[in-house]
């Protein structure tokens, strides 16, 4: 396999594939556990979801359905601006759906506070969050996952479906990245 141009812009590597690869999996036998007799509606949130949302749902072989929603808050920088959109709505009616929602981080909150609220509005009978990422000291709404795949320290990750500028989402772990690489970018 060609080697990654990508590599020489992280700084080090945070979750490797392995570490992925068994924490997803535990992911899924506790929702397995926990949804067994709920026919759940799984609902990612895009792009950021797309890796994680792939490997949860084969980890869960549940009878379920899958559903994505996509929302923007950050635009192309990696502050959230709190003002979160909507791009792409849900196509199926949520109303009595036991909901997993699945993303790929939970940071400022913004995001998921939004969207708990949406999904609640459209007739959602449980909204139940799971990110593989959540990073409690950026917090800025009161929102807290239900399922965390592991608890980041306060750094730029990419990988795994995290990206910087629409890149890196392809790299297969998730990596810190070198300040250079963002401190210089306009
Ligand atoms: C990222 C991520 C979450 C959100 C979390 O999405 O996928 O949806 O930010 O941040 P918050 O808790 O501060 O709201 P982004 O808007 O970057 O879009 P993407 O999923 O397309 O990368």
């Amino acid at each position: 396999m060609a080697k990654s141009t990508m590599d020489q812009d992280l700084l080090r590597v945070l979750y490797s594939e392995e570490q992925i690869r068994t924490r997803v999996q535990e992911l899924g036998d506790e929702l397995f556990e926990a949804f067994r007799d709920k026919n759940p509606l799984f609902v990612g949130v895009l792009k950021g979801c797309f890796l994680f949302m792939a490997d949860l749902v084969r980890a869960c072989q549940i009878k379920s359905e899958v559903e994505f929603i996509a929302v923007s808050s950050y635009g192309n920088g990696y502050e959230s601006s709190g003002n979160v959109q909507i791009t792409r709505d849900l196509q199926y009616d949520i109303t009595g759906r036991d909901l997993i929602v699945v993303e790929d981080i939970l940071d400022s909150g913004n995001t998921l506070y939004f969207l708990a609220q949406y999904f609640k509005t459209k007739g959602a009978r449980s909204v139940t969050i799971v990110t593989l990422l959540d990073k409690p000291e950026r917090r800025e709404k009161p929102i807290k996952a239900d399922y965390i795949g592991f608890t980041a320290p306060n750094e730029f990750v990419v990988g795994y479906g995290l990206d910087f500028k629409q890149q890196y989402r392809n790299v297969p772990y998730i990596g810190v990245m070198k300040p250079e690489i963002y401190e210089n970018d306009d």
